[in-house]
């Protein structure tokens, strides 16, 4: 039976993991489990930064971006030694379930300290990128996207003022999820993504097409790792057939940040309850994630091995609606 469990943090933070901690603690008292709070992820997991969580701990929260606990990258978790340490530390912790809240490097860990360790471990998907297969959102894609629109709707207002080009760089290394929807949603000319190969002598003919057309002013939106390059490279190989003035604005970690949207909130709330609740039903080595409004478990290999799809139609009504 269940009595003692922990909750960490790690990778990339995002907006909501705070709203996902809180329901994880106050899930947790319904069922009359303690909660050890883990800081800095599975760093701290190894240099035993713990702090007790009861309900009022986690007061306030929901509504804060970041992460009360800290998170970290943790290398030392990817060798034999730190894995020994970290399954030793949570025995001496007396926790038998861990509730983690990362991407796809968080559940590579879990991974590794279930072979290794008794404790079960359940993963929340938290991570801007919205990477992970078993779900149809991580929590933090929400409010990213709406961050990244909201940017782009004041860049619109001074593109067109200017009658200039921007090209505006998101987060995403390996895929293109917050570009593309953000793109939709600011009414970009053309998103580039890294799941697609970009065609620059394509993308500058469109541009010029589009001028001659009379739309003065343009949105490009490119993922941080699409295969052409980062946002400025792309500018500076088109910059002299481009016929126009242009700008770029790499959003960067702002994306990270803020107050999470209602949905995130809702995404959290219901994930960070379903944790709990798969580990008191006595159930390890799964992400809990919401597909279709239901919150399902798959195991954590399937969801970084998994192909989670890039909505390719989506490219296509950017394209329709930008003309
Ligand atoms: O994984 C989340 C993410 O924000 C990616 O979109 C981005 O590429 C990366 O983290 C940035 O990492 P760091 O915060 O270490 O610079």
């Amino acid at each position: 039976m269940m009595k003692r469990i922990g909750v960490l943090t790690s990778g990339g933070d995002g907006p909501g993991m705070n709203a996902a901690i809180r329901a994880v603690v106050r899930t947790a008292a319904a069922y009359e489990l303690e909660v050890l709070g883990i800081r800095r992820g599975y760093a701290g997991l190894l240099d035993e930064e713990t702090v007790e969580l009861g309900p009022r701990a986690v007061a306030n929260l929901i509504h804060r971006g970041g992460t009360l606990l800290g998170t970290a990258r943790c290398e030392e978790m990817r060798t034999e030694a730190g894995l020994r340490k970290a399954a030793e530390n949570i025995a001496r912790f007396g926790i038998d379930g861990l509730v983690v809240i990362g991407g796809d490097g968080t559940f590579r860990g879990a991974q590794e300290l279930s072979a290794v360790s008794d404790v079960h471990v359940v993963g929340v998907p938290g991570t801007i990128d919205n990477d992970l297969y078993g779900t149809d959102a991580t929590i933090g894609f929400d409010t990213a996207v709406n961050t990244a629109m909201e940017a782009i709707d004041r860049l619109r207002d001074t593109a067109e003022a200017h009658e200039r080009l921007f090209f505006v760089e998101v987060m995403g290394r390996t895929r293109g999820f917050i570009a593309l929807s953000v793109g939709v949603a600011g009414g970009a000319e053309d998103i580039l993504v890294p799941e697609i190969r970009t065609d620059l002598e394509g993308l500058s003919a469109a541009i010029r097409e589009r001028l001659a057309a009379g739309k003065r002013a343009s949105i490009v939106v490119v993922a941080e790792g699409d295969d052409a390059g980062r946002a400025f490279e792309i500018a500076e190989k088109l910059g002299h057939g481009l016929v126009m003035d242009y700008r770029v604005c790499v959003l960067g970690h702002v994306q990270r940040g803020g107050p999470p949207t209602a949905q995130d909130r809702l995404l959290a709330s219901k994930l960070g309850a379903g944790a709990v609740r798969t580990l008191v039903e006595g159930r390890t080595g799964v992400m809990v994630g919401l597909m279709n409004g239901k919150v399902v478990e798959t195991p954590f290999e399937q969801t970084w091995r998994n192909d989670k799809a890039l909505d390719t139609d989506l490219l296509y009504l950017m394209k329709v609606l930008a003309r």
